[in-house]
């Protein structure tokens, strides 16, 4: 894999993917709205930037000329359905065989089978009806395009990240197939790390179809269950 494309590069996390995959090599295209450009201006010449939103079909389309990976921040702005016309832009117009790695929150389900705690499930509730009210956000159009996801042929891997914090990077974090599953129980990864897990999911076959939810490696319950854990070399 050589060139990648990043949708969403100008955020934190997108950012963040950004100079890890420059640090491994990668040739690295990018898209942000035209009015986030700024942000990126320390990577110089070593990003490629097609601006644009990241639900328009011919702004992905030109972005991922030449791609075969592709890193997706997927952001429930507005209640025009962004994400899923984020997803659905990037599912339809990457290269046949492109790896295709999502970013997304614990509060979607592949199965059905996550045990969500009471914490989480009320602020779902609440923030996602207060931000709708405001049309601000709108949270269930990333469960919408997940299932858009989850419903391709597409070689996609969508990893759920747990709350963030700034910091160091402590290396890869574990995943579960579940939230509720012991290992996950400490609800924290920094977010470098969060990036690192996306660009690492490039090159990774075995998480082609997963919906990994992540948490950092050096947190109480990684540590305590590391045994149940799945563990990528650092
Ligand atoms: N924050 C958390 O605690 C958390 C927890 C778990 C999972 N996640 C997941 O992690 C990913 C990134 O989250 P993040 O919190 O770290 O944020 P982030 O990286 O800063 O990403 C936010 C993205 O949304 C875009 N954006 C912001 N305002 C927008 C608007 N009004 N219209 C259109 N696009 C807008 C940003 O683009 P601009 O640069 O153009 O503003 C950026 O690409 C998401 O997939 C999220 O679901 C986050």
């Amino acid at each position: 894999m050589k060139r990648i494309c990043i949708i969403g590069i100008s955020g934190k996390l997108g950012q963040y993917m950004a100079e890890h995959a420059l640090s491994l090599g990668y040739e690295v295209n990018g898209v942000c709205r035209p009015e986030s450009a700024h942000k990126l201006a320390r990577f110089g010449d070593r990003i490629t930037l097609f601006t644009g939103r990241t639900d328009s079909r011919p702004t992905i389309a030109r972005a991922l000329r030449g791609c075969d990976g592709v890193l997706t921040v997927l952001a429930p702005w507005g209640v025009n359905n962004y994400a899923s016309g984020t997803a659905s832009a990037v599912l339809d117009s990457a290269a046949p065989g492109a790896r295709l790695i999502f970013s997304c929150g614990w509060h979607i389900t592949r199965d059905g089978k996550d045990k969500y705690p009471v914490k989480l499930k009320a602020f779902v509730a609440i923030f996602g009806a207060l931000a709708r009210l405001f049309r601000a956000v709108d949270i269930k159009d990333q469960i919408r395009a997940t299932d858009m996801i989850f419903a391709s042929d597409r070689l996609w891997t969508v990893v759920r990240g747990s709350d963030l914090e700034e910091g160091e990077s402590e290396g890869l974090p574990v995943w579960s197939r579940h939230v509720g599953d012991p290992v996950l129980a400490s609800n924290l990864t920094r977010r470098t790390d969060f990036a690192l897990f996306m660009v690492h999911a490039l090159t990774d076959d075995r998480l082609i179809h997963e919906a990994p939810a992540i948490v950092g490696r050096n947190s109480a319950s990684a540590k305590r269950h590391s045994a149940q854990a799945h563990a990528v070399p650092a």
